[in-house]
């Protein structure tokens, strides 16, 4: 097993109505006037903008709302949003929604302290303070919640990328399973296959991780499971709390512990597929790529992958695997191919370039540009 360093600072409030639980951590905080930040308006059709509105009057804390963050967030809602909080003088970010918003939320309290966020994301500066964050989350996928993370897009650009900061951990989150039953079917599966996606960046990686391992194991079972579940009853409370919180240990350094880092190559691709077509939802675009990369990588070292063909799937072999993997995909409703995903073959160039920007891809077998093109032609 590889050597670690484990961080994680953020407080969980997990369960139904424990969002009232944030009022003592903001205040403790010393927080009087937070941005709500918040995306398209679901969170006014099921409760959880009441919820949210009622936990701060309770606490006596003062609001900026700042609606419209969409899925696959831009740098450009992020500067509207930092020039907001600093012109209400706000002394914390309150983040209520997806990955979208909480991402953006991190970039906002970040930003509000420098010149130009996008210099982060680029790798030109380094976060050296930020506003304390705060999130309610309303739907499990990307672990969010509980890291250090944020994907921005500049759409000027047509970049996606990502940065990561201890000082942008949220100081504490609320999530209640209740407040993901509005999600479409659709949405929690996007969920579900991003939180797959995380663990299978970590999974391949040291075979010898054996306790990682394990629960990376019976997070891809509870989730696949879960994911069922929730298809054929969305109200059903028990799976929705079991995939939540499967989904926040994907991503929050438990389910990478002792994996040198992770692989990351098929996020690097996804995230260039939703930078083109920012309509391509992340765990979707993933749920395509994954099955692709898994079979080209099981051609150079097959020995790993069957591993995670009989602990997953329960399959002798890591073809039989795929095959179950992608009919689950297929049978959750979501695209198998590009083809699928609406990328067009006379785009596979422009793709390819916006993917190899990155100086490096990939980590369990670092790929070239012959490398991801083969890989783009196996999942068109
Ligand atoms: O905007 P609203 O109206 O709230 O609707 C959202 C949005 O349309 C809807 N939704 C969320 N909760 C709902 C709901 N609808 C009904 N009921 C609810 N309870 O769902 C849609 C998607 O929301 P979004 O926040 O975009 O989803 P997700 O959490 O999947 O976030 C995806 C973003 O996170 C990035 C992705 O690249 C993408 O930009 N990622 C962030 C990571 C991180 N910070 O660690 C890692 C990931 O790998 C990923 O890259
Ligand atoms: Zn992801």
């Amino acid at each position: 097993m590889n050597n670690f360093t484990f961080y994680n600072p953020t407080k969980v409030h997990f369960g139904v109505g424990m969002i009232t639980k944030l009022a003592a951590d903001l205040t403790a905080a010393g927080v009087h006037k937070c941005l709500l930040a918040a995306g398209g308006g679901s969170i006014k059709h099921n409760g959880v903008y009441a919820d949210t509105i009622a936990m701060l009057e309770t606490a006596g804390i003062a609001r900026v709302e700042a609606w419209g963050i969409q899925a696959n967030p831009t740098l450009e809602k992020v500067r509207e949003l930092i020039a907001l909080a600093r012109t209400e003088a706000v002394d914390a970010i309150l983040a209520v929604g997806g990955g979208s918003v909480i991402d953006s939320a991190k970039a906002v309290a970040a930003g509000f302290y420098l010149d130009d966020i996008w210099e982060v994301f680029s790798g030109k500066a380094r976060i050296e303070r930020a506003l304390p964050i705060f999130a309610v989350l309303t739907i499990s996928a990307t672990g969010s919640e509980m890291n250090g993370n944020s994907v921005l897009t500049n759409t000027a650009t047509q970049q996606k990328w990502g940065m990561g900061s201890e000082l942008v951990y949220p100081r504490a989150t609320v999530i209640d399973p209740a407040y993901q039953s509005t999600l479409p079917p659709k949405q929690t599966v996007n969920g579900a296959l991003d939180a797959i996606a995380h663990i299978l960046e970590f999974y391949f990686m040291d075979p010898e991780a054996s306790v990682t391992m394990g629960i990376d194991d019976s997070l891809q079972k509870t989730i696949i499971a879960m994911t069922d579940r929730l298809l054929r009853d969305p109200l059903d409370t028990s799976a929705r709390a079991n995939l939540a919180w499967s989904a926040t240990l994907a991503l929050n350094g438990i389910s990478g512990a002792g994996m040198k880092g992770g692989d990351w190559a098929c996020h690097q691709i996804e995230h260039a597929f939703s930078a083109l077509h920012p309509e391509i939802s992340h765990g979707e675009g993933l749920g395509v790529i994954f099955p692709a990369w898994i079979e080209f990588m099981a051609e150079r070292d097959p020995k790993i992958f069957d591993l995670w063909a009989k602990a997953v799937w329960n399959e002798d072999n890591t073809a039989s695997a795929l095959k179950a993997f992608r009919a689950k995909i297929k049978a959750w409703g979501s695209a198998t191919s590009l083809r699928e995903l609406g990328i067009k073959d006379n785009e596979l160039p422009r793709l390819l370039d916006l993917i190899m920007i990155y100086p490096r891809i990939g980590g369990f077998s670092r790929l070239n540009r012959e490398d991801v093109e083969a890989l783009l032609m196996l999942a068109f």
